[in-house]
């Protein structure tokens, strides 16, 4: 069984419901998942997955705070031991969504493998955007080949 990894950070609740979306979506795919807020996270949830997912807000075409921080956290303490982990990510805006490409700069730096494009909602994650990420979360269960 694929152990799959969500860190989310969310202000107001909207990038929380995305990130249960895809929990749900990867468990339905036979993955057992740790759902942790940025601020709960430890570098070694990133070690102990086979494949990670985060979630953030866009805070002034940022990543928000919180999950930089994990980011900030979790850099030396994992670095050379998280090669290749498969990851994918998501990010929930109010109209920009250019915050993605922060989170996906940082996951080079990791050498994490991106294994499917971003998804960017606009507000609360409502309808298609569930089944979406739901979709997202069964792709990034598979990609770990267990
Ligand atoms: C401090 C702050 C800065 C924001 N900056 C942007 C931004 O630059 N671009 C954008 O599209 N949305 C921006 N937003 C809107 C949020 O990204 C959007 O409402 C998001 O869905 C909130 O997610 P949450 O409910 O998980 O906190 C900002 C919100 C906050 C609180």
């Amino acid at each position: 069984m694929s152990k799959v990894l969500v860190v989310y950070c969310s202000m107001s609740g909207n990038t929380k419901a995305a990130a249960e979306a895809v929990a749900e979506g990867a468990m339905a795919a036979g993955a057992q998942v740790t759902l942790k807020k940025c601020t709960d996270a430890e570098p070694k949830d990133l070690m102990e997955c086979d494949a990670v997912l985060f979630g953030s807000y866009d805070a002034f075409s940022y990543m928000g705070g919180g999950l930089k921080d994990f980011f900030d956290r979790a850099f030396y303490p994992t670095q050379g031991q998280v090669t290749d982990k498969p990851y994918a990510s998501f990010v929930t805006h109010g109209g920009g969504g250019k915050a993605i490409k922060s989170i996906e700069s940082i996951a080079q730096s990791f050498k994490l493998k991106k294994i499917a494009e971003a998804m960017l909602i606009k507000g609360k994650p409502e309808g298609q955007a569930i089944a979406d990420l739901k979709a997202l979360g069964a792709k990034i269960a598979v990609a770990t080949g267990k």
